[in-house]
């Protein structure tokens, strides 16, 4: 059931007209819904409940780190798969322990692996050569990412398993490393696969369980290892165009679970973790922007300040999202736009043959599906601004990013002419 709905051409998230908030807060502007965020939190729990009695979900939080998002999850009894030293402090920022966090991060430096390791958070390495450098420090339990061979993603650029990957252990490694992780020290054991983003085929993540499972077993004859958990990672899909299909997750966790009772009949299984990012926060979230200018040349353009420095996916990966002008939901589609942004690359591009109203300037352009992968890859690139947050909860609405500014756009310059100082001067960091 969509969050949104439409009141008097207005489109409303959880009751609350976005338009409003766009004139209030300014744009570009992330509005999300608490209320989207728990109920896909609980429908995937729900569903996985009914299935293992052992399992964890922990937020990719690479989806959307805001803080007031990550506390949410929390709540919620979630973990956090992070990927780098400065996701992992955020994390523990926010009130998650050291062993709610799995850091998988890839090429990482000896420095951060080091950090990690001396902070007592679980590593997931991506090589042996990962694992080799934290030395003596061994922690006790050590897992591998695993490239499986098998990649899918909705993207060549989202897929992350495979022949052409540069994550993880191509699994004909698998055994030697964990064997010289046992040698080294290691007692307990997890293992991981991230075979790729945005797959709404139900059949996807039991072969991803059957290629890893198979990996497992022969590390397990090979080792005489146990493992405590099997992280199968992201990328449980959600649909990005109204009228598509959505993710079975009931025939997904269905078919994993019968993988698992396959593999280990007879004997315990071990825990199965997922680490979901964009199914949990994407529909949370639209993304809102004005009008600037409607040019008629051989296409017609509709420029906003929604640009690709907020919205990369589609310059990306030529990804697409839904697209309305958030005023007019009752006006009647009047011809196909491309709508680009303000940023000086011809790919700038938000949303090409986009059918709409016929647009004029000052209206609010809504893309959806904004809640996962855009403020988190947002960039101030031309100097334009990273977009605010606002969240609708039950308590109403709350800014829980503003938006970035002059000084946040200048705060790591150092400014060189005589008698000029940083516009930062003496505001600490
Ligand atoms: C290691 C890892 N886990 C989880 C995820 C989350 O993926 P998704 O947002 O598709 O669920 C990613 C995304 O790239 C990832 O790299």
């Amino acid at each position: 059931m969509s969050n949104f709905s439409n009141k008097n051409g207005n489109l409303c998230l959880d009751g609350v007209d976005t338009c409003v908030l766009a004139r209030k807060y300014g744009t570009p502007l992330i509005v999300t819904s608490e209320k989207r965020i728990r109920d896909n939190v609980r429908r995937l729990v729900g569903v996985l409940s009914s299935f293992f009695s052992e399992f964890d979900v922990k937020y990719a939080m690479k989806a959307n780190p805001n803080p007031r998002i990550l506390s949410i999850l929390r709540s919620e009894g979630l973990g956090i798969d992070a990927s780098s030293e400065q996701e992992v402090r955020l994390a523990l920022e926010t009130g998650f322990r050291p062993d709610q966090i799995l850091f998988t991060p890839n090429f990482a430096s000896r420095s951060e692996l080091l950090w990690a390791s001396a902070s007592g958070i679980p590593i997931n390495f991506d090589s042996l050569n990962q694992f080799r450098q934290i030395g003596e420090k061994v922690p006790p339990t050590v897992s591998f990412r695993i490239n499986i061979e098998y990649g899918k993603g909705e993207f060549k650029g989202t897929t992350t398993s495979g022949h052409d990957s540069k994550f993880g252990i191509m699994d004909k490694d698998a055994v030697s490393a964990y064997k010289a992780a046992k040698e080294a020290g290691a007692k307990r054991f997890g293992i991981h696969v991230m075979a790729g983003s945005n797959v709404l085929d139900p059949d996807h993540t039991a072969h991803v369980a059957s290629s890893i499972l198979e990996v497992v077993k022969k590390i397990t004859d090979a080792n005489d290892i146990e493992f405590s958990f099997i992280d199968l990672g992201g990328g449980l899909g959600v649909p990005y165009q109204p009228g598509a299909k959505e993710l079975d997750l009931t025939i997904t966790f269905r078919n994993v679970h019968d993988v698992f009772a396959r593999v280990f009949d007879g004997v315990k299984m071990p825990k199965l973790s997922i680490e979901p990012g964009r199914y949990l926060v994407a529909d949370s979230s639209v993304l809102l922007g004005s009008v600037t200018d409607v040019k008629i040349q051989d296409k017609v353009f509709l420029g906003s300040d929604v640009s690709m420095n907020t919205l990369i996916r589609p310059a990306l990966y030529g990804a697409k999202h839904h697209i309305v002008l958030a005023n007019r939901l009752n006006d009647e589609i009047s011809g196909s736009y491309q709508v680009v942004g303000q940023i000086c690359e011809n790919t700038d591009r938000i949303g090409t043959d986009i059918e709409l109203p016929e647009p004029r300037i000052d209206d609010i352009l809504a893309v959806f599906d904004a809640g996962a992968y855009v403020a988190s890859m947002a960039s101030n690139y031309n100097g334009r601004p990273i977009p605010g947050e606002v969240l609708i909860s039950n308590m109403g609405e709350e800014i829980i990013r503003s938006p970035s500014t002059f000084s946040d756009y200048t705060r790591n310059y150092i400014f060189n002419r005589p008698g000029k100082t940083s516009p930062n001067a003496g505001k600490g960091s």
